[in-house]
């Protein structure tokens, strides 16, 4: 089959490898329709080399048809419309009982010191072959998989695997209070998406990005924008003139380890990346600092006694966190990579009735899986309006 596979820093290519088959009795194989490209999948492009390996499979974003199961699956049979989660997860574990699918105690990559595998995501999070390829083997697919009813396109559900789930996730533990402001710093998918969900649950919201297209987009859907490209120096300040003087209530970071205006940050990744893997990698595991910009920015912004949702990805071990305001000002924070089913029975009823957070329409490229090197320069590069972009093989 093709699949989309790493070999470098900023290097993927579309490479012929073995077609997937089941190895345990809980494996389906899925045969991919559509797949996403992701912030995160930029993290490996660009930053987190040192975890990955030659040839790995990227992606984590996708949905299809099953074509095979093992025999200890019996709730998805063959010819199943899926949309597949970007975490593996059993659904019968301590952790899942409570939901938290991304602690999955089965799927745990121990060796690691990490939670639950995840698809096409380092080895890290398991070096479980991803989702940008013809087929892809599915663990656990008793629970890793979710059915979707035949009718609408792929790109109304294809976002069920991370977009749309990790938005939601991100709202919920902003905790913004009835009446109250959330500014969410980064319009890529998932803040603009975050936005959405924040507005449609009558939220007032303020978007923070320097590019100007994503700005513009979620200006049209009537939210407050805020060009970072014109505050950098004075964001804290303009938003809190926006919000009584006070700050918002609510805070979410949509931005993770690759913020814009870190130096600092940005020159370390730079010195790992010219590392030998081995040793790149253990200075990310004790040393590594992310480019902290926007967690510090959230930290000002945030009114005191309000909440900070993390749900961009940060992977520091080192980093230097301001604890004077944190306690001071008496925040909330919550974070982590967001729990895919426990939000899929609200979100499914919005796609399935009027699709109010313009789902379908939400991918601004799609385009074959052959392209996908392209693809991956142009969304790293917020070239052609790229906001999301899908892969169809
Ligand atoms: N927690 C999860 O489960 C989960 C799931 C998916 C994605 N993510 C993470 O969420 C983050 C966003 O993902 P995405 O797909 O939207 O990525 P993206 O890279 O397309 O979006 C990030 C946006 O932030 C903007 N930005 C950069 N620096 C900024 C700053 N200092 N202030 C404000 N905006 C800034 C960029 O211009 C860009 O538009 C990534 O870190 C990704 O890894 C987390
Ligand atoms: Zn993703
Ligand atoms: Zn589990």
């Amino acid at each position: 089959m093709k699949a989309v596979t790493w070999h470098g820093k900023r290097d993927v290519r579309v490479d012929t490898v073995p077609d997937p088959t089941i190895q345990e009795a809980t494996d389906a194989i899925v045969r991919i329709t559509t797949s996403g490209i992701c912030g995160s999948d930029l993290h490996l492009y660009e930053t987190l080399g040192p975890f990955m390996n030659d040839g790995d499979i990227l992606g984590h974003e996708p949905m299809g048809v099953v074509e095979a199961v093992g025999s200890g699956v019996t709730n998805v049979a063959v010819g199943d419309r899926v949309v597949i989660p970007f975490q593996i997860s059993c659904g019968h574990c301590f952790m899942c009982d409570q939901h938290l699918y991304t602690q999955c105690e089965t799927t745990q990559v121990r060796e690691e010191g990490m939670g639950a595998a995840l698809f096409g995501f380092s080895k890290l999070y398991g070096a479980v072959a991803g989702g940008q390829a013809e087929l892809l083997r599915v663990p656990q697919a008793q629970n890793t998989t979710i059915q979707v009813p035949d009718g609408p396109p792929d790109e109304r559900f294809v976002l069920l695997s991370d977009v749309l789930p990790t938005a939601w996730q991100a709202v919920e533990y902003a905790a913004i209070p009835d009446g109250g402001t959330v500014v969410i710093l980064g319009l890529g998918p998932i803040g603009a998406m975050a936005s959405r969900i924040a507005h449609h649950q009558g939220h007032r919201v303020i978007g923070v990005d320097l590019v100007p297209d994503r700005l513009a987009r979620e200006a049209a859907r009537g939210i407050e924008i805020v060009d970072l490209a014109i505050h950098e120096d004075d964001l804290a300040d303009v938003l809190r003139e926006m919000t009584g003087g006070r700050g918002p209530d609510s805070v979410i970071d949509a931005v993770g380890m690759e913020a814009h205006g870190a130096p600092v940050g940005k020159l370390a990744h730079q010195l790992v990346g010219l590392l030998p893997d081995a040793v790149g990698e253990k200075v990310m595991e004790h040393g590594g600092i992310d480019r902290l910009s926007a967690l510090h920015a959230a930290i000002d912004i945030v009114r005191r006694g309000g909440t900070i949702s993390i749900i961009g990805v940060y992977g520091g071990t080192a980093d230097p966190m301001p604890m004077l305001n944190l306690f001071d000002k008496q925040i909330q924070v919550r974070m982590g990579q967001a729990n895919v089913k426990r939000w899929v029975g609200d979100i499914l009823p919005l796609l399935m009735d009027g699709d109010p957070l313009d789902a379908e329409s939400f991918a601004t490229h799609t385009v074959p899986l052959d392209e996908a090197p392209d693809a991956y320069e142009k969304f790293q590069k917020k070239q052609d309006g790229a906001i999301k972009i899908l892969l169809k093989p």
